[in-house]
């Protein structure tokens, strides 16, 4: 059975909740592999609306078991919170959540450092979620993070524990001039957490090994998207994991030669939230024509997002880095209303015309989109069952976008509900998971 990650390919919030929900049913297992509660994955089921920001978004369907790797980094108590309003929900986590003891803890000072580092960047700050993510992979690539096995084990959290606060409280107080922390309080605090967490936490890795021995299938969860990745990102704008499809292995301990194929998962246009270069940014009324119909407003933080036409540029390169077989494309309905949809094809740069992602800080600040340009549709999408369905000015847009990607979609989405899903002709999906076709057709 196949073993697919599903990625974001541009800055995050492209729908992946929504396509890892559609795909669930067809997948033994969902692991996410890196990032922490700074994701936000909505998925819309009839009236209800499930935010998840630690919990694999297949932990909605009864048979998915869901898994949290060992790359993610989990804030026990927002975890828990999470969990308990499944739980009110009517959703079962017994048996159906597993969390990797190696998997980093976000410490309650990670979000304290993160807020004060963003506070003293000024106007160069990132615009992180404030969550303490980047702050607890510093910890983990510098050696003092602290597993979840560690709160297993309370002499040895204790002594960690004494360890960082003793290293954190003069960062706090002698940089940042921030309120500083005691081991009691987060040590008890820390510890009710392990009472709770303890049923769930596991050898992982090994425990995927045996599900894919035995033939499960299992989809990879991405969080984030590609150009917010540590090291293929618009850095130091990005968040400080490994979101593309190589992070997958690492972040579960599952290796590359069990993993048989990427799907990434793109909008038919633009978002980003926080810092950093967008080069196809849209200017003037249609920004907020789009984040109206889009309903672009921050999952986790509930900033607006900001908004850009399809960048064909930042695209093609989310297919070279992580190989993409296939792209999942997204809120093609936010376009429905537009008379004149712009396709970003390169950027120009001092009389240069860039067609691939440029590195360089300053070019990027300096590039200006070009810009391809199709007429609107003017007509709805939602509703539509497949592709012959959708008003002809929509299909040439997607046969243009597919022509500039070089990858075939398998999956369109016109709307948040699961319905709402078109499986494309010769989706490569039918080759991963040939139920598909009877679930979506
Ligand atoms: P993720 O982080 O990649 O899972 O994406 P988010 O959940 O942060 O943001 C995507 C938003 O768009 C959510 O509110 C979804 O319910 C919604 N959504 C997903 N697909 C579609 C679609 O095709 N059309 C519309 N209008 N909304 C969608
Ligand atoms: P999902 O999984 C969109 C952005 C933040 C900021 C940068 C660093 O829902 O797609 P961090 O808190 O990670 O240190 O912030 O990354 N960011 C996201 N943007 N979607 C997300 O997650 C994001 N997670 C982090 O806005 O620019
Ligand atoms: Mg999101």
């Amino acid at each position: 059975m196949p073993n697919i990650v599903v990625v974001g390919a541009q800055w995050g919030d492209e729908g992946k909740g929504k396509v890892v929900d559609v795909l669930a049913p067809h997948v033994d297992v969902v692991v996410r592999y890196q990032g922490g509660n700074n994701a936000g994955h909505t998925v819309v089921v009839g009236r209800e609306k499930y935010v998840l920001h630690s919990i694999p978004s297949g932990i909605l369907h009864p048979g998915c078991r869901c898994v949290i790797g060992c790359g993610v980094v989990v804030d026990p108590g927002s975890l828990i919170e999470e969990m308990e309003g499944l739980v009110r929900r009517g959703v079962t986590l017994d048996g159906n959540l597993y969390i990797s003891k190696n998997a980093h803890l976000i410490m309650p000072y990670h979000p304290a450092l993160d807020r004060a580092s963003e506070a003293k960047l000024g106007p160069r700050r990132i615009g992180t979620t404030g969550k303490g993510v980047g702050p607890a992979y510093v910890d983990k690539a510098a050696r003092v993070g602290i597993r979840m096995v560690d709160l297993l084990d309370e002499r040895l959290f204790r002594q960690k524990l004494e360890a960082n606060i003793a290293q954190k409280n003069r960062l706090l107080r002698d940089i940042y001039d921030a309120q500083t922390f005691t081991v009691e309080e987060i040590l008890n605090q820390y510890l009710r957490y392990a009472g709770w967490l303890a049923p769930y936490i596991t050898d992982t890795a090994l425990l995927l090994h045996q599900w894919i021995e035995r033939g499960y299938s299992v989809l990879f969860e991405g969080a984030q998207g590609t150009m917010l990745d540590l090291d293929h990102g618009t850095y130091p704008y990005i968040t400080s994991s490994s979101t593309t499809a190589g992070g997958a292995a690492t972040g579960t301990g599952v290796p590359p030669t069990r993993i048989h194929g990427v799907l990434g998962v793109a909008k038919a246009y633009t978002t980003r939230v926080g810092g950093g270069p967008l080069p196809s940014e849209m200017a003037g009324p249609i920004v907020d024509t789009i984040r109206a119909r889009g309903n672009e407003y921050g999952a986790t933080t509930g900033r607006p997002r900001r908004c850009g036409w399809f960048d064909a540029v930042v695209l093609r390169y989310a297919v070279r880095v992580n190989g993409l077989d296939t792209v999942a494309l997204t809120k093609l309905d936010v376009l429905d209303q537009c008379e004149t949809v712009r396709i970003c094809t390169g950027y120009r740069h001092r009389g240069e015309l860039l067609t691939e992602f440029p590195e360089e800080e300053t070019v990027l600040r300096e590039a200006e989109p070009a810009y391809e340009e199709v007429s609107g549709w003017l007509a709805p999408t939602a509703g539509a069952r497949n592709e012959a369905d959708l008003p002809a000015k929509a299909r040439q847009y997607l046969v243009r976008l597919q022509e500039l990607l070089g990858v075939p979609f398998c999956l369109i989405s016109t709307g948040a509900v699961r319905d709402d899903t078109i499986l494309c002709e010769d989706s490569p999906l039918l080759e991963w998971f040939p139920s598909v076709r009877s679930s979506l057709l």
